[in-house]
């Protein structure tokens, strides 16, 4: 059965491993990229880095994930893919990994935050950390963590790696390269404020969808709409930036609300995910240099010192809040620059209302994840 063999990958070979592979986020997430992947042809095939991809699909529930994988193998599409277990190790589908991707973990029911996944994400975190740290090149993978609550569980990975992996992850530079998946809001607030538009017949009915800056984190007050950055801003009224400010922060309890027990957003999730992956498989592909994009990393490095240029500058306007997500440019090395900027570019009532509510709670669930990865 084609599926269940571990290649042996091509040097040219893209290898992407999704971990939680068999969950709601993660079958979505890999139907898009068995059917959606595609290579830009910026230059020809031969010139390219790699120009082949394959899919590692990793789930604790064997059953699952055998049966999502060998339906997924029947796509007529050149992606190829294999599925692991627990029974069959994780370590074969981590190794030669350049990018793994994490929807691993328990979902919120209704009257559950973010926050409440903590107890058991963490753990869940911490034992992929180790299986990453043993089996991936520090000092090339990238890590994408879709997992809630994603404002802790970044610094439980960054943290677990650099305390008790040192030897590993000591001159890589991993940090630069670990991101929690924030993109769903910015989906979020551009799908609001288009809707929003279209009432008031400001925007006509195009597929052009407006491009809202989120920053932060990613749980209630700590997702900071930039709703003044957007094109359309100046058609707001007060009461309509509120009303959208809260539907983003809020959005997600939409979702778990009408799945009433049955989980949160899976769907708009993979879409979101999907968009990020692919920027990712452009430039570990070799079409591009460096890509742009707004996610959740650490602005520091394991010795306190800031992890690119513009990092030191946002580190002063946030209170030294040490992971944050925030428009930046990334390279195949990783983070290469923050865009600072865009905190002088907000507005009064971003900067003085929204941004110091979103600070202390953020830096309070950094400091929960950091001293949970900080432990043995
Ligand atoms: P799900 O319960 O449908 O899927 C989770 C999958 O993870 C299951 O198949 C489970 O067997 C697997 N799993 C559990 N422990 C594992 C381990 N140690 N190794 C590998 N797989 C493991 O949940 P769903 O809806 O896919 O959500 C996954 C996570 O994504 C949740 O924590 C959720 O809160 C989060 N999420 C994040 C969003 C974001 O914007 N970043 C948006 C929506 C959800």
């Amino acid at each position: 059965m084609p599926h269940s063999v571990n290649p042996a990958l091509q040097p040219n070979t893209l290898k992407i491993a999704i971990l939680g592979a068999a969950g709601g986020i993660g079958q979505s997430l890999s139907l898009l990229l068995k059917t959606q992947l595609h290579f830009p042809l910026k230059t020809n095939s031969t010139q390219r880095d790699k120009n082949h991809i394959h899919l590692a699909l990793f789930d604790v529930n064997e059953d699952a994930i055998n049966g999502v994988v060998a339906d997924l193998s029947h796509i007529d599409t050149p992606v190829s893919i294999s599925n692991h277990s627990p029974k069959t190790g994780i370590e074969d589908c981590l190794k030669n990994c350049s990018l793994v991707v994490i929807p691993a973990g328990m979902p919120r029911k209704p009257g559950m935050t973010r926050e409440d996944l903590f107890t058991i994400n963490a753990k869940i975190m911490s034992s992929l950390t180790d299986s990453i740290a043993q089996n991936c090149d520090l000092s090339k993978v990238f890590v994408l963590i879709i997992s809630n609550p994603v404002n802790s569980l970044v610094p439980v990975m960054v943290n677990r790696l650099w305390s008790k992996y040192p030897q590993l992850s000591k001159g890589t530079n991993i940090e630069k390269r670990i991101m929690g998946v924030t993109k769903l809001d910015i989906v979020r607030a551009s799908t609001f404020l288009h809707e929003v538009n279209i009432d008031a017949d400001i925007t006509p009915r195009t597929n052009d969808m407006p491009d809202v800056p989120v920053i932060g984190g990613h749980s209630g007050e700590t997702i900071m709409p930039l709703f003044s950055q957007s094109r359309s801003y100046k058609s707001l009224d007060r009461d309509q930036i509120n009303y959208l400010v809260h539907r983003v922060q809020y959005g997600g309890d939409e979702v778990v609300k009408a799945k009433n027990g049955l989980g949160s957003a899976t769907l708009s999730m993979a879409h979101a995910a999907f968009k990020v992956v692919n920027k990712f498989v452009s430039l570990l592909l070799g079409n591009v240099d460096q890509i742009h994009g707004i996610c959740y990393v650490s602005l520091k490095d394991a010795d306190g010192s800031p992890i690119a240029p513009g990092a030191e500058q946002l580190l002063k306007s946030i209170d030294d809040c040490s992971f944050f997500s925030i428009p930046m440019s990334i390279s195949k090395k990783g983070v290469t620059a923050i865009d600072f900027d865009i905190i002088d570019r907000m507005d009064n009532y971003e900067r003085n209302e929204m941004l110091p509510l979103c600070l202390p709670k953020l830096k309070n669930s950094i400091a929960t994840g950091s001293k949970f990865g900080s432990q043995d």
